[in-house]
């Protein structure tokens, strides 16, 4: 089948090349240039494990351009642009819309448009009357990728959400995605149909669930913090528990990224909107929770170094999550702006997100006081402190003997409660995690 992937980003992107990967020829879209440029070159924009290998390989497949005509030539549209915050904290749907109104004049009877978008509930049933007003017909199909695992959780999800519209139409588009996602389907993924409204909903709740899960965990990190217990073997307690589950329960400086913290914020401003603020009202102690943890790595420096003006601290980790360069609303970033303002220097260290971070760090004006390097241990060197703020897999496996050598004083902040808090101690180190000592 020909499809067109309009937005190529950390979801588009992946799409468009897991789509070819299943055999259909994908002309991606998107308004940035340089992206589409180094994408028509084979080369991936962005970092996420697997991704470069399935663009090579599907090459003569994929096509990408910043020309919008180019659609017409494919009868499957899905749409995967942004839908960053707002500063009123609502999701801005400028993007989504203008994709839209894009497509419109390229498409007519016998095309479907999927939406993949993150959007507020009651997007779609907007948005379908502009499609159908072409003879096309609007979709919505969330999607649930983790980046780190984005090409892995697209060909292979837990399940396919399709929010369609009622009749003859909502029956054709169930069945034009069955027919494009055949191979996934054949291998048993459960495909879900429900009406635009819960597609919508089930995206942004289970994202407001994850989120919660970990802010409960770091809520109780608090209470551990101030009466001697340890968050980690509490988690492994309460997580035997089926109906609870260990997954999403570790403690420690916080969820970040591109999706987590704007689409709770999102998904609260749409519920004031529609008059069920009070619904939602304990997502905001959701992101109060997730924010004050990141506060807690400067509070623990200080109790242990006392002003931090002069003070050199390394810290390893600039991305939101392991295995991704994505620095949006990184709680790293964020402990490392807040350090440079304390007055520290600070040496920070992430194998893949240095690019990014060295942009935004010249848009903060806090480039004098940090320096960033890919190699962890070089930031390590005559350190008074290290914080871990990202669980990459080399900071976790590090070797704590080899790292007190390097430090000026062994003090680490373990902001993922990643390490091997023994191994640490017996290292020599002053060992401080998040809701465990
Ligand atoms: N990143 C994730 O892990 C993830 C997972 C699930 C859902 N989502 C949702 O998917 C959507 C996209 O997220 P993302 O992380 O890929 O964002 P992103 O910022 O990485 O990518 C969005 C892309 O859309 C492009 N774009 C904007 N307007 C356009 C237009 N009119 N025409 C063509 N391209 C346009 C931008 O240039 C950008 O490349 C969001 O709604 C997000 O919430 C993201």
């Amino acid at each position: 089948m020909k499809i067109s992937v309009i937005g190529c980003g950390y979801l588009g992107a992946v799409h468009a090349a897991s789509m070819a990967e299943l055999g259909h020829d994908v002309i991606g879209i998107d308004v940035d240039e340089v992206r589409i440029d180094t994408l028509a070159r084979g080369k991936a924009p962005f970092h996420e494990p697997g991704f470069d290998d399935i663009l090579q390989k599907n090459a003569t497949r994929l096509t990408f351009t910043t020309d919008m005509s180019v659609v017409k030539e494919a009868k499957v549209h899905f749409v995967a642009v942004g839908t960053p915050q707002a500063s009123d904290g609502s999701a801005d749907m400028t993007y989504v819309n203008s994709a839209i109104e894009g497509l419109l004049p390229f498409i007519s009877e016998g095309h479907l448009v999927v939406g993949k978008s993150t959007v507020p509930v009651g997007t779609a049933e907007r948005l379908s009357e502009q499609v159908t007003s072409t003879g096309a017909v609007l979709m919505w199909n969330p999607e649930f990728l983790r980046e780190g695992f984005a090409v892995q959780d697209t060909l292979s999800p837990d399940r396919l959400v399709y929010g369609i519209p009622e009749g003859d139409s909502g029956e054709w588009a169930r069945a034009t995605l069955d027919a494009l996602y055949e191979q996934i389907l054949a291998t048993g993924t459960p495909r879900l149909l429900m009406n635009f409204a819960t597609a919508e909903l089930v995206k942004v709740s289970a994202n407001a669930f994850l989120a919660t899960k970990i802010s409960f965990i770091n809520a109780m990190a608090e209470i551990a913090e101030v009466t001697g217990a340890n968050v980690t073997q509490l988690a492994d307690a309460i997580g035997h528990d089926a109906r609870i589950g260990r997954r999403f329960l570790n403690a420690g400086v916080g969820f970040g990224g591109g999706c987590l913290p704007k689409d709770i914020r999102g998904f609260v401003a749409r519920a004031e909107e529609l008059g069920v603020g009070q619904s939602l009202s304990f997502l905001r102690d959701v992101d109060a929770i997730n924010l004050r943890r990141r506060g807690r790595v400067l509070e623990m420096l200080v109790e242990e170094l006392g002003d931090l003006t002069g003070k050199t601290i390394a810290v390893w980790g600039m991305a939101f999550k392991p295995d991704s360069d994505d620095i949006r609303d990184s709680p790293a970033l964020d402990i490392t702006e807040s350090l440079a303002r304390a007055g520290a220097k600070v040496v920070a260290a992430d194998p893949a997100a240095l690019l990014p971070a060295q942009r935004r760090l010249a848009q903060s004006g806090l480039s004098d006081s940090i320096s960033l390097t890919d190699d962890h241990l070089v930031a390590a060197r005559n350190a008074d402190a290290l914080v871990i703020a990202t669980e990459w897999k080399q900071f976790s496996t590090a070797d704590p003997v080899v790292v007190a050598g390097l430090l000026a004083t062994a003090l680490v902040i373990d902001g993922r409660n990643c390490l091997d808090s023994d191994a640490w101690k017996k290292a020599g180190f002053r060992y401080r995690g998040m809701g465990r000592s």
